[in-house]
C-alpha cells in the first residue's frame, strides 16, 4: 500500500531545493520602527504599518475598552447575532474617509476580494486582471467561474486589445487591479482604467491594501491620489495595513454595498469582526484625520530613502515600498540574513511570489533620520563592490 500523503515530503523537498522554502519568524515587541527578534534589537522594514499605528497606545486603549464593553469575539454572522453599533460606526467612517456612498467591513482584505469578485460575477462573465495582482484577486477571479484574463503588468495597450476582443461575448466584465502593488511599489494606471471601464461598460475594481491611509492628501487612496471622478469604482482595502488593525472593507454605491450584504458569501457566512478589530481600525481613520503629519512624515523618508538608494537596481515605485532587484533567491536569501546581522529586518521576496527575487523594504511614518541612514550604510556595505 502506498501512503496518499508522500508526495508532500517530496514536494517540500523540492521547495526546499530551489530556495523557495518559506518559513516563520518570531517578533517578540510590540510592532513599530524597532522591534525586537529573539531578544535582538531590529531595525524594521518589513512592516506594513506604515503609519506606525498598530502600538499605538489610542488603538490598544480603543481595543481594550471595547472587549469589556462587548467581549472578545462577535459570536456569529452581522445577519445573525454579529452585528454591532461600532461595526455600523467603522463602515461609515470608511465610507467617508472613501468619499463613497456606503462600505462595508469583512474580516479580511482577501476575504473581501475573494467575496466581492464572487458575487459580482459567474460563468456569463468575463474579468481582465493585470498579471501582477495580489493573490486574493486572482484566487477571486478563479473561484468565481467567470473566463478570467490576465493583461500584462500597467499595460493599458494590451489591456485595451483584450477587451476589444472579447468584450462583446460576454454579459458582464469586471476589470481589476491592485491600485499600489503590493510586491514592486509601483501604481497602476488609475485614470487609463477608468476610462477604459466606462468605453466598454465594465465594472473596476481596484485594490487600495497598501494605498489606504497612504495615497493622497487626505490618506483616502489612489482615486484622490489621482484627483479622478470613478464615481462607480469599486474600491476594496484593508484594515490591517496603514490602519493598524485587521480586516478589509469595500467601499463604492450604496446599492453595491447593498447587494454585497446580500450575496457576498465571504461576508454572509463568517463572523462579525472582533469588537477589539473594529475599534482600533475606527480609531486609526481618527488619527489620519487628526494627525496629517504622519503621511508627510512617512513621504518624507520615502523620498530621502528613494534618492539615497538610487544607485541600486531600484524597482520602480511611487508608494512607501522599495525594492532592491537581485539576481536570484539565494542572492535575496544570503542579502537578507546578512543585514539582519546587521541590524535591518527586511524580507527577500522570491519566486512564485514575484517573477524576480529581490528585498522588499516597507517605508514607516516612524523611521527616524538615524534609521534610515543604518540601512543605506549596510546597502552600500553589502552591495557596491
Ligand atoms: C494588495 C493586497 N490585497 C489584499 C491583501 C489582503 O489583505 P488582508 O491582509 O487584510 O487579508 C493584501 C495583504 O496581504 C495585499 O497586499
Amino acid at each position: 500500500m502506498t501512503n496518499p500523503y508522500q508526495w508532500i515530503e517530496k514536494s517540500l523537498l523540492t521547495i526546499h531545493q530551489v530556495n523557495w522554502y518559506r518559513s516563520v519568524t518570531t517578533i517578540d515587541s510590540l510592532p513599530g520602527a524597532e522591534i525586537s527578534i529573539n531578544g535582538q534589537k531590529l531595525i524594521n522594514f518589513a512592516s506594513n504599518d506604515y503609519l506606525g499605528l498598530a502600538g499605538d497606545k489610542r488603538l490598544i486603549k480603543a481595543s481594550i475598552e471595547a472587549t469589556q464593553k462587548y467581549g472578545t469575539g462577535s459570536t456569529g454572522s452581522r445577519l445573525l447575532s454579529g452585528h454591532r453599533d461600532l461595526h455600523q460606526t467603522l463602515e461609515k467612517a470608511i465610507a467617508n474617509l472613501k468619499q463613497t456612498e456606503d462600505a462595508l467591513i469583512f474580516s479580511s482584505g482577501y476575504l473581501a476580494n475573494l467575496g466581492t469578485i464572487t458575487a459580482l460575477v459567474g460563468q456569463k462573465d468575463l474579468i481582465l486582471g493585470d498579471n501582477y495582482n495580489h493573490s486574493s484577486l486572482k484566487n477571486g477571479a478563479k473561484l468565481s467561474g467567470a473566463t478570467y484574463l490576465e493583461y500584462g503588468h500597467n499595460n493599458i495597450a494590451d489591456l485595451h486589445n483584450k477587451l476589444q476582443e472579447n468584450r462583446q461575448k460576454y454579459r458582464r466584465c469586471l476589470m481589476v487591479s491592485d491600485s499600489v502593488f503590493s510586491m514592486d511599489g509601483d501604481l497602476c494606471p488609475l485614470p487609463d482604467l477608468i476610462s477604459l471601464a466606462e468605453s466598454f461598460e465594465c465594472m473596476l475594481l481596484i485594490d487600495e491594501a497598501h494605498a489606504t491611509g497612504v495615497m493622497g492628501k487626505t490618506g483616502a487612496g489612489c482615486r484622490e491620489y489621482f484627483d479622478c471622478d470613478g464615481e462607480n469604482l469599486i474600491q476594496m482595502g484593508t484594515l490591517s495595513k496603514a490602519l493598524g488593525s485587521l480586516g478589509g472593507y469595500v467601499a463604492g454605491s450604496g446599492k453595491l454595498i447593498d447587494f454585497l450584504r446580500n450575496r457576498a458569501a465571504t461576508w454572509i457566512y463568517t463572523t462579525g469582526l472582533s469588537p477589539a478589530d473594529t475599534a482600533a481600525a475606527l480609531t486609526a481613520i481618527d488619527i489620519i484625520k487628526e494627525e496629517p503629519q504622519r503621511r508627510e512624515n512617512l513621504w518624507h523618508n520615502v523620498t530621502f530613502l528613494r534618492e539615497k538608494t538610487a544607485q541600486f537596481n531600484l524597482i520602480s515605485s511611487n508608494s512607501a515600498i522599495l525594492c532592491v532587484g537581485l539576481a536570484n533567491a539565494e542572492t535575496a536569501l544570503n542579502l537578507a540574513k546578512t543585514l539582519k546581522k546587521e541590524g535591518i529586518f527586511a524580507p527577500a521576496i522570491r519566486p512564485p511570489t514575484v517573477p524576480t527575487s529581490r528585498l522588499r523594504f516597507s517605508v514607516m511614518a516612524t523611521h527616524t533620520l538615524n534609521h534610515l541612514q543604518q540601512l543605506i550604510t549596510i546597502l552600500e556595505k553589502n552591495l557596491i563592490t
